[in-house]
């Protein structure tokens, strides 16, 4: 039920937010909703991402995938991500100015 909240969130934000930003990688697009366009994320029990490290973004994203971080939330949106998509989501993150 809460992970059908969350869905519901999620895709409702994503059709009612047109701010996305050009130089974002199409994957990110499915992460806007919980973590914000530039990874600022603005509802508490989302972690912010931007300005974080890239190493870390990308460990923590092959981690969900891979199922040594177990969230199942994040394994939903993780599970399909390539090791390069996972790269470019990190670095794009990565270089977002933390608010
Ligand atoms: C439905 C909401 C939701 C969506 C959509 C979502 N996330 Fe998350 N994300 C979360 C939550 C909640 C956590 C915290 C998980 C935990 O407690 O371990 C999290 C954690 C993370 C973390 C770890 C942050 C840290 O500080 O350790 C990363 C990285 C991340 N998400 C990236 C993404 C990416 C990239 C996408 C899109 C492909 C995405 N998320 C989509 C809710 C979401």
């Amino acid at each position: 039920m809460k992970q059908l909240f969350l869905m519901a969130f999620s895709v409702s934000f994503l059709f009612s937010n047109p701010a996305f930003s050009a130089d974002m990688p199409a994957k990110a697009k499915t992460c806007v909703g919980c973590h914000g366009v530039d990874g600022n994320s603005m509802v508490p029990n989302f972690p912010k991402l931007a300005g974080q490290h890239a190493k870390y973004l990308e460990k923590a994203l092959k981690d969900f995938r891979d199922g040594f971080r177990k969230d199942a939330t994040m394994e939903t949106f993780a599970k399909n991500l390539s090791d390069k998509e996972i790269k470019e989501l990190a670095e794009y993150y990565a270089s977002q100015e933390a608010k």
